[in-house]
């Protein structure tokens, strides 16, 4: 039996306390990051540099007693692999060439996006050797839609834009979610194959959709990679993160094949666990906005959630990622308080 504390509830074990990491531990709110940083001449450079990476990898696990390792790198890396190139803007985003613009929607060949990204892959391989052998490490992707709305619009914001491309051109929207699963399922099965123990889906922008697209752009599309990871072989257990599913994250939960989800911020630990199937692991979902608030508000907020999933396999986390304000003290008192079961 594995000692990763978080490996055993993916396998639907209760822990208590539970095992916690945090979505985007690595990143701008810590000063060693942003002193790391200034050594890439760009946010993707970074991302293809396992040096870089990997040291960003391990600055989380310096300051704090966390259960998991994430890999450094960015959902965006796939969309740059497949031949649309990636930048950022400074304090305003990722930009890509918006497939809005095209006549005709091409893509890169998906079985080029592995030897393309072979640094990260070697970040994977490099972090699992300087980890503890109790730390679990998180391999992860964005999820089809998340990532396809990217390459629509040619950055984040309103996504109404990729809802009417939808309806509007659905052979082309399709055709680029198959292309999008074909690539991310090569990718993800790439990071296991270097080290990584479990995968995450970051599907962040699942939120507005009415049901049938849901269930055509996010639920068949997850469903597809699921499956075609299940067929290169990989075993390892998947966490599901539809962030804004709502109403709908009951089937998300049921129906993709994901073996834990994410809940985000706003779905009530209550109403994750009736509507997911029975002893699946659920993450989360502490409001980012607390570590920035600190003192009584932050812990009242850490207790409310390890009270909120107690007696069901839970992997403490925020309900999205921490935000650059957030001061690392908070961080540190959160683990603190989960490490004594919140008293
Ligand atoms: O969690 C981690 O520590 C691992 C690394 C990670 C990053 N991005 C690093 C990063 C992960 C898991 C992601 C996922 C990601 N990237 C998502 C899904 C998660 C979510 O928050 O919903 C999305 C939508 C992206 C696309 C993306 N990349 C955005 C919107 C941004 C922010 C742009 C900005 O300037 O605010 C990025 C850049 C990015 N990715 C940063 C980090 C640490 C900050 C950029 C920097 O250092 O300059």
């Amino acid at each position: 039996m594995t000692d990763r504390k978080m490996l055993r509830v993916l396998a639907g074990e209760r822990v208590d306390p539970p095992p916690v990491w945090i979505m985007r531990q690595a990143g701008r709110y810590l000063p060693e990051y942003r002193q790391l940083r200034t050594k890439a001449k760009d946010f993707m450079d970074f991302c293809y540099t396992p040096e870089l990476a990997t040291e960003a990898v391990l600055q989380p696990l310096r300051r704090f007693d966390l259960d998991a390792a994430i890999l450094f790198s960015d959902i965006l890396v796939i969309p740059d692999a497949l031949g649309h190139r990636v930048w950022f803007v400074e304090g305003e985003g990722p930009r890509l060439d918006p497939l809005l613009d095209r006549e005709s929607w091409t893509y890169g060949d998906p079985d080029q996006v592995v030897a393309r990204l072979a640094p990260v892959y070697e970040t994977v391989s490099r972090v699992r050797a300087a980890i503890s052998d109790s730390t679990t490490l998180i391999g992860f992707a964005g999820g089809p839609w998340t990532v396809a709305t990217y390459m629509i619009q040619g950055e984040g914001g309103d996504k109404d834009r990729c809802r009417r491309a939808a309806y509007a051109r659905p052979a082309d929207v399709d055709a680029l979610l198959a292309v999008l699963v074909e690539a991310t399922a090569q990718h993800l099965a790439a990071q296991v194959a270097a080290g990584a123990d479990c995968l995450q889906i970051f599907e962040s922008w699942s939120e507005g959709l009415p049901e049938s697209l849901f269930e055509r752009v996010i639920i068949r599309p997850t469903q597809a990679l699921v499956a075609r990871l299940k067929a290169l072989g990989v075993t390892v257990p998947v966490i599901g993160f539809p962030r804004g599913a709502g109403a709908l994250f009951g089937r998300y939960a049921q129906e993709t094949g994901v073996a834990a989800v994410g809940v985000d911020t706003q779905t009530p630990a209550a109403f994750a666990r009736r509507e997911a199937p029975a002893g699946m692991a659920l993450q989360g979902n502490l409001d980012p906005q607390l570590l920035i608030c600190g003192g009584e508000a932050l812990d009242a907020g850490v207790r409310e959630v390890l009270a909120a999933f107690k007696g069901s396999p839970h992997i403490f986390n925020l309900g999205h990622g921490i935000t650059p304000q957030a001061p690392p003290e908070s961080l540190a008192r959160v683990v603190e308080l989960i490490r004594r079961g919140g008293d």
